[in-house]
């Protein structure tokens, strides 16, 4: 079992994690990984392996929390990663990506700010997974004004400026 902590404004570096079962196995194994480097986790289940669970019920919540800076950055796993990539797009202010490489997960966070990261419970094993994991939450975003300009005119179709950085 993963510890469960509250979300709270108070904790904006918190880091989110969800699945659904395709992914449930995985969430387990990275929640571990999270608290012993030292991250808060706050795990929006699920919170036990129930086959022909949905993602969107895990993921939509932990989305709406890292578009309201409840949770710094989120990680969203289901058996390919693609529908908790799918869903986690549709909340404004959300930039997710499924990652398989760790190049992306490092330039992802510096050009095009992604605050999610998608991963496939059933592509990817546990150490990959961490490594794209660790390389996603210690990359930052750039700020170059041509990224800024990229990322305003994707914000534009949210009907909102761009807003960027850890936990805003
Ligand atoms: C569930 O079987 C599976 O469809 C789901 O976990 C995910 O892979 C969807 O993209």
């Amino acid at each position: 079992m993963t510890d469960i902590v509250a979300p709270s404004p108070n904790s904006p570096k918190a880091i989110g994690i969800a699945a659904d079962h395709g992914g449930y196995k995985l969430k387990e194994q990275l929640a571990v990984k999270l608290r012993e480097a030292g991250y808060k986790v706050v795990d929006f289940g699920s919170h036990k392996l129930v086959a022909g669970d949905d993602y969107p019920d895990f993921v939509i919540p932990l989305a709406r929390a890292v578009a309201q800076g409840i949770v710094a950055r989120g990680i969203a796993i289901c058996g390919s990663g693609v529908g908790a990539c799918v869903a986690a797009n549709k909340i404004p202010r959300v930039r997710a990506c499924l990652l398989n490489d760790t190049f992306s997960a490092r330039q992802g966070v510096e050009d095009d700010d992604l605050n999610m990261i998608c991963l496939g419970g059933r592509v990817v094993g546990q150490s990959l997974a961490w490594e794209l994991v660790k390389t996603f939450l210690a990359a930052e975003f750039s700020g170059a004004e041509r990224h800024l300009r990229r990322l305003g005119k994707v914000a534009e179709l949210e009907g909102q400026t761009a807003i960027t950085g850890w936990g805003k």
